[in-house]
């Protein structure tokens, strides 16, 4: 796939997880992908945990429905009603749970580039998970970010210790299909915005 197809056909996935097994050269492609990410400093700050464990992904799944009832609590009439036609994940449906995991500490004490920001060291994992991402939907794969969860709690569930930061759930697996609208835009929660809308010359101008 060109990459500006892997691009534009990458989706955020939910619904269309087929349960088929992924298999070993693909994920090591794919998971290559992600440690091949710039990073600040070189630090490679991230860890991926693989939950193929049905407890695991039960105990979370259980765990971000009632995350998702304390979103919703906080909705009301269009918004609420909107919202609960939404499926926000596939942990069960997906074939594998891939907990992404931020460590500051990776790099030493002296991380290039990274002394005025710190956050540029969150920045590198998250440019990892979209490197994954996009080497997924290459690979024929759906990928669906969770982020209905309270850190605590997926540190303990999987294992992380103190200093690493769980930055995202991932459900990955092969799909029935991908679908070309995301959902959010699919069910009327809210819509990509047209690219001059964010494009600024010279100076940021307000719209
Ligand atoms: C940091 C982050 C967290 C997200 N968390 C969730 C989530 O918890 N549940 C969900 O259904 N989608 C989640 N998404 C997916 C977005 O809703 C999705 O990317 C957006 O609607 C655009 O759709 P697309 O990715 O299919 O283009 C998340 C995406 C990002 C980047």
């Amino acid at each position: 796939m060109e990459l500006y197809d892997a691009i534009n056909r990458r989706r955020d996935t939910r619904a269309e997880f087929t349960g088929a097994p992924i298999p070993d050269d693909v994920l090591t492609r794919v998971l290559s992908a992600a440690h091949a990410a710039p990073s600040v400093g070189m630090s490679q700050p991230w860890d991926f945990v693989l939950v193929r464990s049905r407890s695991t992904r039960e105990a979370f799944h259980s765990h971000v429905a009632s995350e998702r009832d304390v979103f919703a609590a906080s909705l009301s009439g269009e918004r609420a009603e909107t919202f609960n036609r939404i499926k926000i994940e596939g942990i069960l449906e997906s074939t594998l749970g891939i907990v992404v995991g931020y460590d500051p500490t990776r790099g030493g004490p002296a991380v290039l580039g990274r002394h005025a920001i710190a956050d540029a060291g969150l920045y590198s994992a998250v440019l990892a998970i979209q490197n994954l991402w996009l080497a997924a939907t290459a690979e024929g794969l759906g990928v669906g970010w969770v982020s209905f969860y309270r850190e605590e709690f997926l540190s303990s569930l999987v294992g992380l210790p103190e200093q690493v930061r769980p930055i995202a759930w991932l459900c990955v697996g092969p799909v029935a299909d991908l679908p070309d609208v995301p959902d959010l835009e699919r069910f009327g929660w809210r819509h990509r915005s047209p690219l001059e809308t964010v494009v600024h010359e010279e100076r940021y101008s307000p719209r």
